[in-house]
């Protein structure tokens, strides 16, 4: 049997009880291959980051299951790399001493990943400021510098969620690419939550849209176009087609 990197299987959130309860998610079924990319896109609301704690352990489902790679989820999951749309940097420590610290709470050797901080800091073209503190970067290098934490010890699944949403439209680009270099070069299983039906296209080997709220996953789209998505694969047709049939799923939705 083919062993799933994620298997989520008629998984359920309720938050409260009785009259005040909350459907927030579910329920619903996905697998996820070794190495694909997956982007979910919804209304806000519809439960994505709480589908995203979930997978990671950081939050208890009201019935359901989650496994990766074969094994239960039952409480956080300190192998996996989690972004979330506020970056965790701490003001008190500089870009490389907030990178160590997610090695320190892992409880790893910091001296062990010096060469891998120097190369993902290089990466993100963020080695002139390893010494500077978060606050002396622009949102956007405080958002490289965050996935350069997410990276550090090497998980093969990342949960993103809307790791690119404060920034701005350039910025978002040249991170979009960013992200789609770390994961040709590496083959991550990733959960990427966007607002952005773009994003997801380009970013993704299939994209999964949640309905509104109770959200449960509605559509699964396979995007088959060449990698790397760049700009010339973005101007195509191809692309373009499979835009406008989720955006009408939205118009659908009457959210769009
Ligand atoms: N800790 C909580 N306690 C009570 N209700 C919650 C809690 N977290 C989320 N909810 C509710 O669950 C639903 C789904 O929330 P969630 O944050 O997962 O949505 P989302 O799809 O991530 O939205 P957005 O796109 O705005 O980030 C919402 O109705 C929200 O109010
Ligand atoms: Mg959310």
């Amino acid at each position: 049997m083919i062993q799933e990197a994620v298997e989520i299987k008629a998984l359920t959130k309720v938050f409260g009880q009785g009259e005040n309860a909350v459907k927030a998610f579910g329920p619903s079924d996905l697998d996820i291959n070794e190495g694909e990319f997956i982007s979910l896109l919804g209304p806000s609301g519809c439960g994505k980051s709480t589908l995203l704690l979930m997978v990671a352990g950081l939050l208890e489902s009201s019935s359901g299951s989650v496994k990766l790679k074969g094994t239960s989820v039952t409480g956080p999951r300190t192998d996996i790399g989690i972004m979330f749309q506020d970056n965790t940097l701490v003001p008190w420590r500089t870009v490389r001493g907030n990178i160590e610290l997610q090695l320190e709470l892992r409880g790893l050797n910091v001296d062990d990943y010096s060469e891998r901080i120097d190369t993902l800091l290089q990466q993100v073209s963020l080695s002139e400021f390893s010494q500077n503190a978060p606050y002396e970067l622009s949102g956007g290098m405080q958002q490289r510098a965050a996935f350069c934490q997410a990276l550090i010890h090497e998980p093969d699944t990342l949960l993103l969620d809307e790791p690119l949403g404060k920034l701005d439209a350039m910025t978002r680009e040249v991170i979009r690419r960013d992200l789609q270099t770390l994961w040709m070069q590496k083959k991550q299983t990733v959960m990427l939550v966007t607002h952005s039906i773009e994003e997801a296209v380009q970013l993704s080997n299939r994209v999964v849209v949640i309905s509104p709220r109770p959200g449960v996953i509605d559509q699964i789209f396979e995007i088959d176009l060449p990698w790397p998505r760049d700009l010339e694969v973005k101007n195509s047709p191809a692309f373009s087609e499979y835009v406008m049939q989720i955006q009408r799923i939205f118009q659908n939705y009457g959210v769009l």
